[in-house]
């Protein structure tokens, strides 16, 4: 087996000495333009969902109860068509409301099939109905578009979005990137089900989430359609596009698996890929059921990204991820897909269950155990970057996917275990995905289950390593 990684942090790798710098100033521009914007008062939607790592992601006044994504890829071009259906509710009066879009030309927006007027500010597509809807009531958007889509940069340096390889694209939205490709309500708070339609040149294979419903081919080209039922977060989402060998089958307990893998690739990928039933199989005996309908990997040959996504259903890997990588990112459909964020300064919440989830997987596959790992970890000196904030509330410049979101947050769980024993860390954890199944978590909730759980008081266990600045003292 592939040994367990010693550095943690991971999923990717380049861009840490750019943090500093790249930090504050997309927060600062965000901040202006959100200052700018519309007012949450009245019956204009908010511009931003309110979460202050990234204002202008998501937007008030309506929920999102199913996107239709239609879209045709040119890949020697890289040109996009897009038509995006909305179905929609209002939460509240609205003569306007936002949605989240950057780059790429509008040609026109409906709002229940009547001609609505829009203008784009920032990332913000800004949709004035003829008519105001009621609070309550359930609106269909149309949104035609096209262009040329390209990444944002994430304040840590990071291509996210549609990122534009040498045979399509690499699409993976976290946190800000499903804008770059469709017009969306951008935040995890906002969930839906996923219709993809998705029509690239024939020998091109395009992969979205949840299941292929069917593919035809004709004039040169194949159009692939996908249907992710279980609620999702946008930034989730993907339409990856390529060459890729194809293998399809339904795992014992009825899971139906579609890997896609770039040939470039599939050397090194087939013996990992080959654990995937039974690496769910060992998540699903620790975490409960398998959340989803659907499974697989996407495994693409893109060098420059640096980073794998998890993917609802169906991860999505820059490279042939190693066995750890694939432990973790499926790990994620249970914490972080199945379980969202209702803000980003929870990412712990994701990304140290997920690294966890490889500590654990090393413990039962002959590796290392978790507690060997926490010594290694807790060994670094006070000065290193382990310790350089604490994970529970990393802050807004670059660092929610930093290392101590990854591996402190990991060792918060393994301080967990320590203190309530193994049988009832683990009720814990099958708890939290089955109780929140499909929906979202907060930091809190989950304290307050694990003190339930255990019948122990363990503020002061989570307050040290969640909030504690500085390396903590040993308990
Ligand atoms: N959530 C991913 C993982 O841990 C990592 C990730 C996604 C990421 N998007 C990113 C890391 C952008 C850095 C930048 O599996
Ligand atoms: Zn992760």
């Amino acid at each position: 087996m592939t040994p367990p990684r010693r550095q943690p942090a991971r999923r990717r790798t380049a861009v840490l000495g750019r943090e500093a710098v790249l930090a504050t100033v997309p927060v600062a521009v965000a901040a202006l333009l959100a200052a700018a914007g519309p007012a949450a008062a009245g019956t204009t939607g908010a511009s931003g969902a309110g979460d202050p790592y990234f204002p202008l992601s998501g937007n008030g006044g309506y929920h999102v109860g199913h996107y239709d994504l239609t879209l045709r890829y040119d890949t020697a071009a890289r040109h996009l068509d897009g038509k995006a259906v909305l179905t929609a509710r209002a939460t509240q009066r609205l003569t306007r409301f936002d949605l989240d879009l950057t780059g790429l030309k509008v040609t026109s927006v409906t709002v229940d099939r009547t001609t609505a007027a829009f203008r784009r500010a920032g990332q913000e597509l800004v949709v004035t109905p003829r008519h105001a809807l009621r609070a309550g009531q359930q609106f269909r958007v149309t949104v035609a578009y096209h262009g040329t889509p390209k990444p944002v940069t994430d304040p840590d340096g990071s291509a996210d979005g549609w990122i534009p390889t040498d045979d399509g694209a690499f699409v993976a939205g976290e946190p800000q990137g499903a804008m770059t490709w469709f017009p969306a309500n951008s935040h995890p708070q906002d969930k839906s089900s996923y219709d993809f339609t998705l029509t690239v040149p024939k020998g091109c294979t395009a992969v979205a989430n949840g299941v292929l419903l069917g593919q035809h081919t004709a004039h040169g080209r194949t159009t692939y359609r996908w249907r992710e039922t279980q609620p999702m977060a946008a930034y989730l989402a993907t339409a990856t596009i390529g060459t890729f060998d194809v293998e399809r089958y339904t795992t014992r307990d009825g899971i139906q698996v579609y890997n896609a893998v770039d040939p470039r690739e599939a050397r090194a990928a087939a013996p990992v890929l080959k654990k995937l039933p039974s690496v769910l199989a060992w998540e699903s005996r620790l975490f409960g059921p398998y959340p989803f309908r659907a499974a697989g990997s996407i495994v693409d040959h893109a060098p420059n990204v640096g980073y794998a996504l998890e993917t609802q259903t169906r991860p999505v890997y820059d490279s042939a991820p190693d066995l750890s990588t694939l432990v973790h990112e499926n790990a994620h459909q249970w914490f972080g897909d199945s379980v969202s964020l209702t803000a980003w300064k929870d990412i712990w919440l994701n990304e140290g269950f997920a690294t966890y989830a490889e500590w654990l997987y090393a413990e039962q596959h002959g590796g290392d155990r978790a507690q060997k790992t926490f010594d290694a970890l807790y060994a670094r000196p006070a000065s290193d970057a382990l310790w350089a904030y604490p994970p529970g509330d990393p802050g807004s410049g670059g660092k929610i996917f930093g290392t101590p979101v990854y591996a402190r947050g990991a060792m918060t769980l393994h301080e967990l275990r320590k203190a309530v024993g193994d049988e009832d860390f683990f009720r814990i954890l099958r708890a939290w995905a089955d109780g929140h199944r499909g929906g979202h978590g907060t930091t809190a909730q989950f304290v307050r289950l694990a003190e339930q759980t255990s019948g122990k008081r363990l503020g002061g266990l989570f307050s040290t390593w969640l909030y504690t600045k500085g390396k903590p003292n040993r308990a």
